[in-house]
């Protein structure tokens, strides 16, 4: 018997590559995750050229029209609730989300960032990690919490830092992670093999480490 579709709403404010890396990941026919829409704040984001390329429905919804975050969260959520998300999937949306927004998708609502969390939560990973000189950078997958970049983690790939590094040469690395592990998080949540657990995350019904499941290349 197939398998039931989990309708999946991205949120991007700029590029998109990770909404390649999903598109393309979505496209065979095994694939249970289906990506319903794409929504930006920025009209002029990448990404929504990426979504209509592939002939998917996007939204923009410009935050500096709204009244303050309350208002324009409230009006993002009844945007994406309009597609019936199974999952939302922040892909590069630049913008801090209210309480209410989180609590509201409590448990279907990823997110990726380019470090090894719980290191350099926020911005300028890259240019951090370089200047702390750590021999290893990442990034990381995890469901959203209200604590920024702090939920539990589901997938994380480590990139190890070489000699000559620059904040440019490291990024590009860390981004083709981030392209493996986004949609191997998202394909795991729409077979339904991962779901947050009171504790954190679980996998196949068992919990993940605290650094969820961890690649090394
Ligand atoms: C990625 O580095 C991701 O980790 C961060 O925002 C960036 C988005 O890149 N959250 P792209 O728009 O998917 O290329």
């Amino acid at each position: 018997m197939p398998s039931k579709t989990c309708n999946v709403v991205v949120l991007l404010s700029g590029s998109g590559s990770n909404l390649q890396a999903l598109i393309d990941s979505c496209q065979g026919q095994d694939s249970t995750a289906h990506i319903r829409a794409v929504v930006s704040n920025r009209a002029d984001a990448y990404g929504l050229q990426r979504a209509a390329a592939a002939g998917i429905d996007s939204a923009v919804l410009d935050h500096t029209r709204y009244d303050g975050r309350e208002a324009f969260d409230a009006a993002l959520m009844a945007c994406i609730d309009g597609f019936a998300p199974d999952l939302v999937v922040l892909a590069g949306f630049m913008r801090i989300l209210s309480g209410d927004f989180v609590r509201h998708y409590q448990g279907r609502l990823l997110n990726i960032h380019p470090s090894l969390l719980p290191r350099y939560k926020g911005l300028h990973t890259h240019r951090r990690a370089l200047e702390a000189g750590d021999a290893e950078h990442g990034c990381s997958v995890h469901f959203v919490t209200e604590e920024l970049d702090g939920g539990p983690l589901v997938v994380q790939a480590v990139v190890p830092l070489v000699s000559d590094d620059t904040v440019e040469s490291l990024a590009q690395r860390v981004h083709c992670q981030e392209h493996l592990i986004y949609p191997l998080a998202v394909r795991w949540f729409a077979e339904g093999r991962l779901r947050l657990g009171e504790q954190g995350a679980l996998l196949d019904g068992q919990p993940l480490p605290a650094s969820g499941h961890l690649i090394r290349s």
